[in-house]
């Protein structure tokens, strides 16, 4: 599986269905409190305050809403997404908000000729794109002297306590599942600092979840997970019923024995500033 294959991107980001049953798992069954969009945003203002800021893949809007609260309707906001549904959505969220714009584009070629952003956020977006140093080459190209690149991924291997039930599952089904592949592998917190053009400063936090019921699991996995790890052992999607059975049970297990199921994880961001000249 590839998640830079833009068929899988289509589908997967075609709304933000999936991406919405995500961050709702993120509100109420993440280990920790503090939205990490704010976290983001409250660096970064410990280091400048933005008059224009632009977030390139901004799908739904998780950082612009984070933006509004942490720094008031001051900033200029521009969300760009190659998504057109994803857009269509931001435009929702933006909606009476005169300092707010949303447009479809794509990363690696961005739509502006001169550096004017004071901020360029790339949050959980980089491990899709295909080429990731054109695409940091772009958003360093749109800001400003003296601006601040911000983004943010997860560990390489997100959940995969959750994840390695799936794979357990599809083997005593008798197919020969290999180790989940995620899309964090491409651009993770581990190796990510690597493509940027200058040093970086890295914050990491705990980003696991806690689930104390299977119906919350079974809602992420149903989010993407559970047909990527289908596809990758090359099962028919019938076998969808089973293996959700198998999960279920498990990590029904897993709640009885201990209280709840942990699936960990850390999420966090790469900062950079460029030079003011
Ligand atoms: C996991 S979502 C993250 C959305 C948002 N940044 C967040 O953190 O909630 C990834 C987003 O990146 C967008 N995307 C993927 N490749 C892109 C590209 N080459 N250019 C622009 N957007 C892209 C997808 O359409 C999707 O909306």
């Amino acid at each position: 599986m590839r998640f830079d294959d833009q068929g899988f991107l289509a589908q997967a980001y075609s709304t933000d269905e999936q991406l919405a049953v995500r961050i709702e798992t993120h509100r109420r069954y993440g280990v920790n409190p503090k939205d990490l969009f704010e976290a983001i945003t409250e660096q970064a203002l410990s280091r400048s305050r933005p008059a224009r800021i632009l977030d390139v893949g901004a799908g739904n809007g998780s950082w612009y809403r984070a933006l509004r609260r942490v720094l008031g309707p001051e900033p200029q906001y521009v969300g760009l997404d190659q998504s057109a549904g994803m857009v269509e959505r931001l435009q929702e969220e933006i909606a009476g908000d005169a300092r707010a714009a949303a447009r479809t584009g794509d990363a690696q070629a961005l739509p502006w000729t001169e550096p004017q952003f004071d901020w360029v956020g790339m949050h959980f977006m980089l491990y899709h794109v295909p080429d990731i140093r054109r695409a940091i080459g772009e958003a360093w190209r749109v800001l400003s002297p003296g601006g601040l690149l911000l983004a943010a991924t997860t560990s390489p291997t997100p959940y995969s306590e959750l994840l390695d039930v799936l794979v357990e599952g599809l083997r005593e089904m008798g197919y020969a599942a290999q180790a989940i592949a995620y899309p964090a592998e491409r651009f993770s917190l581990a190796q990510g600092g690597a493509f940027f053009p200058a040093p970086v400063e890295k914050f990491v936090f705990p980003a696991g979840f806690r689930f104390d019921a299977v119906e919350p699991a079974f809602r992420y996995l149903a989010s993407g997970p559970l047909d990527v790890a289908i596809a990758q052992a090359g099962a028919p999607p019938a076998v969808r019923g089973d293996l959700v059975r198998y999960v279920g049970e498990r990590v029904a297990v897993e709640i009885a024995q201990r209280g709840s199921f942990l699936a960990s994880a850390q999420s966090g961001f790469f900062l950079l500033a460029k030079p003011a000249v």
